[in-house]
């Protein structure tokens, strides 16, 4: 049995770590402790296995949380929403357009005002380096409820937790010694944001996992997340290696994280990065170099993917892939945030 699994729900959430999460902005993990993110999983596992055996779990009777969305989403978007209803609460879904913000409205004004009716702010900012984070960080400011991110230029703190949930539901709950390659990958559809490795090589080595990170040499993270995965593999004890060559960090992997991300100095002028990215087109996970990793590894992807550029069919749908594992485990993450901060 999984940690949170069988646990009545009343004692995850009376616990010290559960009840000062009340009202707390989640907007970077680094910004929770790791017995906040122990609590997150364990109720995470918890509502997970509530959720299949049919059992109501209405921790959000009648609470309303608003989502802001300035970018596209499948996932986070549906996860949230499907979320808050199973809790008993509502969503309402806001795109930057039929918002006030499109017409110069502050971070402050939405803030103040969207908390005065809800619960909760969500908020997806993330394409343009040095913008989303901000932003808000700037609505948490001046918010009486709490700030949820849901992608932003440095971190998506929701599908990491994600992806940590399915690493130990796949390994066990001690991931020491586990090798994670997170790479660049190809992906001529957009530049895609940084935020999703930058958010992998900060919390991945927090619980344990030895970290490689590869990319080619114009596609770097932001400096800052670099230095604080440094730290916190120094402090965790654990590697954290960087490689220009994907097959490199491929080489002896328990699970591999190729993905592509646009060139940050680029971000404002997306083409000029896609059009750099071609270049690197040998970039892709395909199942010759899976079998570099460990026989059994782990594909995984936070999605969507560009089959046939960042992954091949092959893999992707293969017996080593857990994109699907990892999609599903946002549902039950993301109300375990929902139920502890809101
Ligand atoms: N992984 C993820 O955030 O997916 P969406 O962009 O569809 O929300």
């Amino acid at each position: 049995m999984r940690k949170g699994e069988g646990t009545p729900l009343a004692d995850l959430l009376a616990s010290p770590a559960a009840r000062g999460l009340e009202g707390r902005d989640y907007i970077e993990t680094k910004d929770w402790s790791d017995e906040e993110i122990e609590v997150a999983l364990a109720l995470s596992a918890r509502l997970k296995e509530m959720k299949r055996k049919g059992e109501p779990h209405r921790l959000l009777a009648d609470k309303t949380l608003f989502m802001m969305f300035f970018d596209k989403s499948t996932r986070t978007r549906n996860s949230m929403e499907a979320g808050i209803t199973q809790l008993g609460g509502h969503a309402h879904y806001l795109t930057e357009d039929t918002m006030q913000v499109s017409h110069g409205e502050s971070p402050k004004d939405t803030g103040i005002i969207l908390s005065s009716y809800g619960h909760g702010i969500a908020i997806r900012h993330d394409l343009i380096p040095g913008e989303g984070n901000r932003y808000m960080r700037e609505i948490a400011e001046w918010s009486a409820a709490p700030v949820i991110n849901l992608q932003c230029d440095i971190d998506h703190p929701c599908q990491t937790l994600a992806d940590l949930m399915t690493l130990r539901e796949r390994f066990g709950r001690d991931l020491r010694g586990r090798r994670i390659a997170v790479s660049w990958a190809y992906a001529p559809s957009y530049a895609k944001p940084t935020s999703v490795p930058q958010g992998l090589i900060t919390l991945l080595p927090r619980f344990g996992c030895d970290v490689v990170l590869a990319h080619p040499k114009e596609f770097t993270l932001v400096p800052e997340t670099m230095r604080a995965a440094e730290e916190f593999a120094n402090r965790a004890g654990v590697r954290f290696e960087v490689t220009g060559d994907m097959d490199a960090a491929f080489a002896g992997a328990d699970a591999v994280y190729p993905k592509s991300w646009g060139c940050l100095e680029l971000m404002r002028r997306p083409e000029e990065s896609l059009k750099l990215a071609a270049s690197y087109k040998n970039w892709i996970c395909d199942a010759k170099r899976l079998t570099r990793a460990k026989p059994a590894a782990l594909y995984m992807h936070c999605l969507p993917a560009d089959r046939g550029n960042e992954v091949t069919d092959e893999v992707i749908d293969g017996p080593q892939s857990v994109v699907y594992q990892e999609a599903e485990n946002r549902l039950h993450t993301g109300k375990a945030l929902m139920a502890l901060t809101m």
